[in-house]
């Protein structure tokens, strides 16, 4: 047989089926054949290593406006970094301006990333207008690779009410698509906010008590049934406490398509952090907040026994100096949103698979398998298979690493994971066959990353 073009030698491979040694033929950009012995004209030795695909990040907010700042990693240092990380997918957001469709949207945000982002990138629409000039435009999204919809119900400016939701939901779910939710529910945290002011409560540490698992719990539940009703399948974004996963929980027992999304934030870390001296709890601050101890048990499990079926980062940082600071005097001006797109899959190795939460094919079914299937894209991503893109991960399960700020490739001045120890990362990732990043630096060319047209979603 023809030699390959590339052949990854002597790896494990961990898929979220199997665990397998083997060597992997890669020609061009795609996987050719696993086996045994294959020949390459190249070769990349993974002995001792994990090989696994490419994490997938279904939840990416790069170069999002907020306010008067937008989120410090552009298409650019953002992709690098999920490519150092070990993701080489990602999937992003169109946020329509007042008066643009949505087709516009997406092709200028296409033109943002386009030629500038590394690894492969689709889109979610954000829904904030459910009048039928925009709802007619979902169906040839869904057919322009554009198949899921991102609904708030919470935020000016882009929350809907149970009317638009439910409009949203039922032309969605016509088109075959998927709706996103950011779930909590507007006049709990309205109104925890306003008595947070009143008792003088203006630090950090009053953010989550503005944002109590209650308004989570109501929220979700409330989209539940509004999908069930419109019948319409719907994923729960940022999932943060245990009332949001068993609600989702139960709305899948009963039957209904329904899919829970969580972030390694609410698995790593808990609202002790808010308590943190001076202003430094700023740097925890996202919507919604880091939760109890309890809550992050429950993800935990939730994730392991299939409760949940996808890990996301909702990557969205903004720098401490400057941007963070703008709510030096009131929390509710603090940009809301965390970094962590590079460190998701080593965080979820150390703290799930070495913690015995989950096992090594979960973890690639976490974050990789599962959110290809449910955005449309397996097994072209997310997969081994023959015929699979080569979007691999080599990752040294023994590689021990002080997580610290400088090390990343994050456009910002600080990571909320400063000093954990992990135990496992990635030494080499590569693209579509190209070998982007290897031991913690980016090797590969500018650019490169396409963008994906995002099939119907498939059951995780
Ligand atoms: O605080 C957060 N999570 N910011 C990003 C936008 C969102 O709500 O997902
Ligand atoms: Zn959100
Ligand atoms: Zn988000």
């Amino acid at each position: 047989m023809e030699p390959f073009d590339l052949v990854v030698q002597n790896g494990t491979l961990v898929t979220a089926g199997e665990t397998v040694r083997a060597d992997i033929g890669i020609r061009g950009e795609q996987i050719a054949a696993l086996g045994q012995g294959l020949r390459g004209r190249e070769t990349l030795d993974a002995g001792g290593l994990l090989v696994l695909p490419g994490g997938v990040d279904p939840h990416v907010h790069l170069e999002m406006p907020a306010g008067a700042v937008r989120s410090s990693d552009d298409f650019v240092t953002g992709s690098i970094a999920a490519a150092c990380g070990g993701t080489t997918t990602l999937l992003d957001f169109v946020e329509p301006e007042p008066g643009e469709t949505l087709a516009q949207a997406l092709q200028a945000r296409r033109a943002q990333a386009e030629g500038r982002a590394v690894v492969d990138f689709g889109l979610h629409m954000t829904l904030t207008d459910t009048r039928p000039p925009a709802l007619a435009e979902v169906e040839p999204l869904v057919a322009a690779g554009v198949s899921s919809f991102k609904v708030y119900t919470t935020y000016d400016g882009f929350r809907l009410d149970d009317a638009g939701l439910y409009a949203a939901l039922e032309a969605v779910g016509q088109a075959g698509g998927l709706v996103m939710v950011h779930a909590e529910n507007d006049v709990i945290v309205g109104q925890a906010r306003r008595a947070l002011l009143a008792a003088g409560r203006t630090g950090p540490q009053a953010h989550p008590l503005s944002r109590p698992a209650a308004a989570e719990g109501e929220a979700v539940e409330r989209m539940l049934a509004l999908a069930e009703t419109a019948q319409a399948p719907v994923y729960i974004v940022h999932t943060s406490t245990r009332r949001g996963a068993e609600a989702i929980a139960r709305a899948r027992g009963r039957g209904q398509v329904a899919y829970g999304e969580t972030c390694p934030q609410y698995l790593v870390l808990t609202e002790a952090e808010y308590a943190r001296p001076g202003f430094e709890g700023a740097k925890f601050v996202c919507s919604p907040p880091l939760r109890s101890e309890a809550d992050r048990v429950a993800l935990w499990r939730a994730l392991a026994n299939g409760q949940l079926q996808s890990v996301g980062t909702d990557h969205c940082p903004f720098f401490y100096r400057g941007a963070k600071e703008l709510g030096r005097e009131l929390f509710t001006l603090i940009p809301g949103g965390i970094p962590g797109i590079e460190a998701r899959l080593a965080l979820l190795y150390t703290w799930g698979v070495r913690a015995g939460w989950i096992s090594p094919g979960r973890w690639v079914e976490l974050c990789s398998t599962a959110p290809a299937r449910l955005f449309g894209l397996y097994p072209r991503k997310g997969s081994l298979l023959p015929g699979a893109d080569a979007d691999l991960v080599l990752f040294d399960p023994q590689r021990r690493v002080t997580l610290r700020q400088e090390m990343l490739h994050e456009n910002v001045d600080y990571t909320p994971y400063e000093g954990l120890e992990l135990h496992g990362y990635p030494v080499a990732t590569l693209r579509r066959g190209q070998l982007l990043a290897r031991e913690g630096e980016y090797v590969g060319p500018q650019g490169g990353g396409r963008f994906l047209a995002c099939g119907r979603p498939q059951a995780a």
